[in-house]
């Protein structure tokens, strides 16, 4: 039997919202089918975006999306993709697919996407074969106000107002497809580039980030911070607000991956301890970055993370679409538990991606849409947004034995909101095995005040024809035992419960 003990009076740090963020690349059907498909689509949109799409992201209170890439970032030039559709240029998308990409989604696109989710914007600039001048220019376009050349041309595009660009990366995986750099050269490249990504609006500064290590290159983390971290008086908002991670969990490694939904027990278990892996990553790249800030004033910005498997048979193996079951359910939860525990560093973390590309929340095939289970994880999650992590202890579960060493058993993270409501998600990473929690509190006293499920058999996912076979659940199967609540984690599952102070 396991026990939660809460102490409800000792908050440990802010989970900032964009914990919770998103990530939508030009790659294969996220953007053109997923989100976007034309004002003269048949299937229902608004301004091309399509409604079902939207809505369903709205549920999920979808705090901040990073674009257009990835990859496609770093070839990406912003000017292909503003004014009218039919002049502007097409490109081939050489990461993914070599298909031809015709910029009909582009920067006003991309705010008007970001308008209609009501969530913040994260635009990823061009270091790999882009020019200073260029990247600096397209800044100018999105947020200057006044007369300037780069302003004239937004309004001139039918865009008076400037946008607001919550946040700005400064190149995207430039040790790999961002241009094969040594980490010395990038930092140098950093510090070059960021300079003349101007903050025009001091009120609402864009928030820099400089791009990070891949996995668990500490060396990375620690060359870029030495020649980066600096911060120069506020007036000039530099060097760096955040230093990004990029993380995969691959069952069967980079080159073989593994099928999304035929895995066996041993692989389920692999899968998961390769994503608590990520506690040990932030836990180390955290620790080079309390050497060089320890006043925590630089966030560290998981901006891609997420389950990556062989595509699905048949389709375009450029187009990264995958199926998604309770495994990756789980993979969120684990992850997500992970970051709000390191929320005091952790300030932003983008799932890779939102629709139809890695461990999406969403699938599409024409006009039907589904939730994939992972979908429900991040709807249960929603209400730590913006919470204060809470100090929890878990003892008593028995660690899992698995092959490749030692797992948790349950995987917990606990938030108290600004009412007071505080929020418990749970997971039992166990393929077969239930297991009991007795939950309590240091201080006060509280009563469930809602109580949801996400679950079922390992392999058990949504699809077209069976949209529901994998769904968050209202649940009741819990009691009060003295001062404790106690209920039964099923094997594979993962469950939300809220609290409301007794009496309220
Ligand atoms: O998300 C898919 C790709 O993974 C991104 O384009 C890239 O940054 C990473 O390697």
């Amino acid at each position: 039997m396991a026990e939660l003990k809460i102490n409800d009076k000792e908050r440990l740090s802010h989970i900032q919202p964009e914990i919770y963020g998103h990530f939508s690349e030009h790659l294969g059907r996220c953007i053109y089918e997923g989100i976007y498909v034309g004002e003269d689509s048949s299937i229902p949109n608004v301004n091309g975006m399509r409604s079902d799409v939207v809505e369903a992201l709205k549920e999920l209170k979808i705090p901040v999306l990073r674009w257009p890439g990835g990859c496609f970032a770093d070839e990406y030039h912003w000017r292909d993709g503003i004014g009218e559709k039919e002049g502007r240029k097409k490109m081939v998308n050489t990461h993914w697919g070599g298909v031809t990409e015709d910029n009909s989604f582009g920067t006003h696109e991309f705010f008007e996407l970001c308008r209609q989710l009501g969530c913040k914007t994260y635009i990823n600039g061009n270091v790999g074969s882009g020019t200073v001048q260029e990247m600096s220019e397209w800044v100018e376009y999105m947020t200057f106000e006044g007369v300037s050349p780069m302003a004239d041309l937004r309004e001139k595009n039918g865009h008076k107002e400037p946008w607001r660009v919550d946040y700005f990366g400064v190149g995207n995986e430039n040790w790999g497809c961002g241009g094969n750099m040594r980490p010395s050269y990038y930092a140098d490249l950093y510090r070059r580039y960021q300079t003349y990504v101007r903050v025009y609006d001091a009120k609402r500064p864009l928030q820099k980030i400089c791009g990070g290590a891949n996995v668990d290159d500490y060396e990375w983390t620690r060359t870029v911070l030495a020649t980066t971290h600096e911060h120069t008086p506020p007036q000039f908002h530099g060097f760096m607000d955040g230093l990004s991670l990029h993380y995969y969990v691959h069952p069967d490694g980079w080159e073989k991956k593994g099928s999304a939904t035929e895995f066996d027990e041993q692989t389920w278990y692999r899968t998961l301890y390769k994503a608590y892996f990520m506690e040990e990553l932030v836990s180390k790249h955290g620790a080079i970055m309390d050497e060089f800030d320890p006043d925590k004033k630089i966030g560290m910005i998981v901006d891609e993370w997420g389950t990556w498997y062989t595509c699905e048979p048949g389709t375009n193996p450029g187009f990264l679409y995958q199926q998604n079951t309770v495994r990756d359910a789980l993979v969120a939860a684990i992850t997500l538990n992970i970051f709000n525990k390191h929320s005091d560093r952790v300030r932003m973390a983008n799932l890779a991606q939102m629709v139809n590309v890695l461990q999406a929340v969403l699938l599409t095939e024409g006009e039907k849409m589904i939730k994939t289970p992972t979908y429900h994880v991040m709807h249960q999650f929603r209400y730590h947004q913006d919470g204060e992590l809470l100090a929890s202890k878990l003892s008593g579960a028995k660690e899992l034995d698995t092959k490749e060493g030692k797992l948790p058993r349950i995987t917990e993270s606990v938030s108290v909101d600004k009412a007071g409501c505080i929020t418990v998600t749970l997971g039992n990473l166990s393929a077969d095995e239930p297991e009991d929690v007795d939950i309590s509190f240091a201080d006060g006293i509280y009563e469930v005040c809602e109580s949801t499920r996400v679950g079922g058999e390992i392999h058990a996912h949504n699809t077209f024809d069976d949209p529901e076979t994998v769904k968050e659940t209202e649940i009741s199967d819990y009691e009060a035992r003295g001062d404790k609540l106690h209920l039964t984690l099923p094997a594979g599952s993962v469950t939300l419960l809220r609290f409301m102070p007794k009496g309220n």
